[in-house]
């Protein structure tokens, strides 16, 4: 079994190569990787020596090159986690996402029609939907719920959704697609709150709130969100959409808070900023159908998941340090100068 794994020098898609390499040691992995600002080599480190394991430096946009890979790789199975992910980038240059997130799925897909897949899985996100209103807390998104996107990188992972199932609905291409809510844990790039929090925080700098921090986002310990898929790929249906998320709804002032007092930094360290252009209040996902099709549950509770991802950023500060260093010193500049 051959599987390339897209955008794996990316968070979710790291973890997701550590999950099955462990998980089917027999298994070959090929991670395909363009290494764009938010893709890191050193997080394969672990893995490059190992002799089932490949990685390739990569655009899933380009044609020529992904397809000369399906012709040495022979893969029976695609996982697509390479994007871009950031909606804040995206509401400052939507251009490269329509091209990465859009196109390059189609070439993903138009190489798994030319050579011949068993299945070919598209990581979307709960982020598709839209948001839901703060005072509704029965409200949650199913797989039903209407596509009704905020962000132009929403929009962008919405139609790449609707590419996936028309591939499948058109050319019977054998896919599924999975739309999970925020994930946190291990290499996560700091620029997502959770990880530029616990940063800030270890460097006494200010944490950037937005808005009034009455957000709410779905948080799922992101080893939950591999096991979902590696469930997905072998149990789940072709042509079918899986939301996968944790029960795990919180205020962004909450989880801000939270870190402040396990790192024992001051609230007042806490400034609020600006407000995203166009920021969805609330997402919240419905599990039913993974749970009743597929027996996944999360198994990692909050409480933990948080324990264990300041840890890691607390063990590995070599990691996030070089990262806050370099070219993202300008972005962050760029964002939160005058904000
Ligand atoms: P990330 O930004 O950490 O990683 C993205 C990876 O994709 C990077 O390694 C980057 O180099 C690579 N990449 C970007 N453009 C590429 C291209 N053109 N060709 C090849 N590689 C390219 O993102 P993440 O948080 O790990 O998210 C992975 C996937 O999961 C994305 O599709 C995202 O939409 C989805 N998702 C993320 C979350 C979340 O909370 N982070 C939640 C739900 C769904
Ligand atoms: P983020 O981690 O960017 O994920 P997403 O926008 O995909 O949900 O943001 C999570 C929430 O935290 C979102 O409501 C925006 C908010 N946020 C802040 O308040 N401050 C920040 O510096 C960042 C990056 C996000």
């Amino acid at each position: 079994m051959t599987i390339i794994v897209t955008g794996g020098a990316g968070f979710i898609g790291s973890n997701f190569i550590f999950h099955m390499l462990d998980a089917h040691p027999d298994y070959r992995i090929v991670c395909l990787d363009k290494l764009t600002y938010a893709g890191n080599l050193s997080t394969l480190a672990s893995v490059m020596d190992k002799p089932n394991f490949r990685f390739v430096k990569l655009d899933i946009c380009d044609r020529e090159g992904v397809y000369k890979l399906f012709e040495e790789e022979h893969p029976d199975i695609i996982v697509n986690f390479a994007a871009e992910s950031h909606v804040d980038r995206s509401i400052e240059n939507p251009e490269v996402f329509l091209q990465t997130n859009i196109l390059g799925t189609q070439v993903l897909m138009d190489a798994c029609r030319k050579y011949g897949i068993t299945r070919y899985h598209q990581v979307s996100t709960d982020e598709v939907y839209g948001d839901l209103p703060l005072d509704r807390p029965d409200l949650f998104f199913t797989e039903e719920t209407p596509i009704h996107t905020s962000s132009p990188y929403s929009a962008s992972k919405a139609s790449a959704d609707l590419l996936v199932l028309a591939y499948h609905r058109t050319y019977g291409l054998p896919v599924t697609i999975s739309r999970c809510s925020n994930n946190y844990g291990p290499y996560h790039f700091p620029e997502k709150l959770i990880p530029l929090t616990i940063a800030n925080c270890l460097n006494d700098k200010p944490l950037p709130v937005y808005g009034k921090g009455e957000n709410v986002r779905d948080w799922l310990y992101v080893e939950d969100h591999c096991r979902a898929i590696d469930l997905i790929i072998y149990k789940g249906r072709v042509g079918e959409i899986y939301n996968v998320g944790g029960h795990n709804e919180m205020r962004n002032i909450d989880i801000v808070k939270l870190i402040c007092q396990k790192l024992g930094k001051p609230e007042s360290l806490i400034t609020y900023v600006t407000d995203r252009k166009g920021h969805d209040m609330r997402y919240a996902i419905d599990p039913t159908k993974i749970h009743n099709e597929l027996g996944w549950l999360p198994e990692t509770k909050f409480a933990d998941g948080i324990e264990k991802t300041i840890d890691w950023y607390l063990a590995n500060r070599d990691w996030w340090e070089t990262i806050i260093s370099g070219e993202y010193q300008n972005y962050y500049e760029k964002m939160y100068g005058n904000r």
